[in-house]
């Protein structure tokens, strides 16, 4: 798993000001709330007193109040009131947990989860401008789980091959063979625009069967995926004026469990009135995708692409593997062998900015990282 990147970590009607919210991300434990302003506030849930899980606390005055002796903490991580010592008795300098930078975005809460000073932190990508034309697009959300691996997880979503096998309402199971179109490479993605074979007529069900003629051939696919923000769109247009955009960002829960935050928008059916058929296709395609991506071995995408036989049409997941590994190579990946062994007794935190500027002053330990390589860029 990889920290300095901006990640999903709720919807923003989840987080209020009135009750903590608690999250798990790249292995750790978060707490959301707002304050009085209506920002969110995303900190280590774990109190550096005697390790309370301050989600289950409360909200009072824009401060999280942890449960177990009351201690008070700001939306900076720093405690501010320690009730058994009395109000006005001085606090400890290391009486403060990270704090991690919000953005609401998409109808969601992003915490960026590492430790770069503000200057030199990447924005969340413009990958779904759509979000605002609403006269032009309907949206529906969605969202679940997967016990897979981030990187599993996400590679199923780019793969083009795998839509025929496992997708029974959009594969094109009488003509699997792909043509292979050129990648766009970007520097945290890669974009790609197919024409493919089109289901056949009696695959689709439904309204949007109705909508499309039986003599269809192919339809096309536009295909871009961030690392940063781990997200991608896909958008299928079926005929002029007929599209649908899945945009979806990914984030990783444990090793070997992601979460899928996800809009599908249409130019076409706008009344609500069509949206369970939508979402009845999504949860389709969700059991579909999950019925293969949770049982992929090893778990972990291998380390060199060597070890697997890829061919000319798994180029957009080999463009995802590299954009990942460029990742690694800054010194940003969690050292999962060594969180292993080292969480057994102490509680390990991703670094927030914070923790850059004053490294000494905390009672947890920030997660152990794999080292830099030359091959960073
Ligand atoms: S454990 Fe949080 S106040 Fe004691
Ligand atoms: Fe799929």
């Amino acid at each position: 798993m990889l920290i300095n990147n901006w990640y999903v970590a709720a919807w923003s009607h989840e987080v209020t000001t009135r009750k903590p919210f608690g999250v798990r991300m790249l292995g750790c434990d978060f707490v959301l709330f707002r304050d009085a302003e209506g920002g969110v506030v995303c900190l280590s849930d774990v109190c550096c007193h005697r390790g309370g899980a301050l989600a289950g606390g409360k909200v009072n005055n824009a401060r999280v109040v942890c449960p177990y002796h009351g201690w008070n903490f700001d939306g900076k991580g720093n405690c501010v009131l320690i009730p058994s010592m009395g109000e006005g008795a001085p606090i400890p300098r290391r009486a403060r947990i990270d704090s991690y930078p919000t953005q609401e975005k998409y109808g969601w809460v992003w915490a960026f989860l590492g430790d770069l000073p503000e200057s030199e932190r990447p924005s969340i990508p413009d990958l779904f401008p759509e979000y605002e034309d609403t006269a032009t697009w309907h949206r529906v959300s969605y969202g679940f789980e997967a016990k897979a691996n981030w990187m599993r997880f996400e590679e199923n979503s780019l793969d083009t091959a795998h839509t025929t096998f496992v997708h029974q309402q959009f594969g094109a199971i009488r003509n699997p063979k792909l043509e292979v179109f050129p990648l766009e490479h970007k520097e945290w993605g890669a974009r790609v625009a197919r024409v493919k074979p089109a289901p056949g007529a009696d695959q689709k069900t439904g309204e949007m069967a109705k909508l499309l003629s039986a003599e269809r051939k192919s339809t096309q696919v536009e295909l871009e995926f961030s690392l940063l923000g781990l997200c991608h769109r896909i958008q299928p247009t079926f005929r002029e004026g007929m599209s649908l955009i899945n945009f979806t960002a990914r984030t990783p829960v444990e090793d070997k469990l992601s979460r899928a935050f996800g809009w599908q928008a249409r130019n076409y059916l706008k009344e609500p009135q069509y949206d369970a058929e939508r979402i009845a296709a999504i949860e389709l395609a969700v059991r579909e995708d999950l019925s293969v991506v949770e049982r992929v071995r090893p778990v972990h995408t291998p380390g060199s692409l060597a070890d697997e036989l890829l061919v000319e049409t798994d180029g957009m997941e080999v463009a995802f593997r590299k954009c990942c590994w460029r990742w690694a190579a800054k010194g940003w990946e969690i050292d999962r062998d060594a969180v292993e062994r080292l969480s057994r007794n102490q509680i390990l935190v991703i670094p927030s900015p914070a923790r850059r500027e004053d490294p000494k002053n905390w009672i947890h330990k920030a997660v152990p990282l794999r080292a830099a390589s030359t091959d960073a860029n």
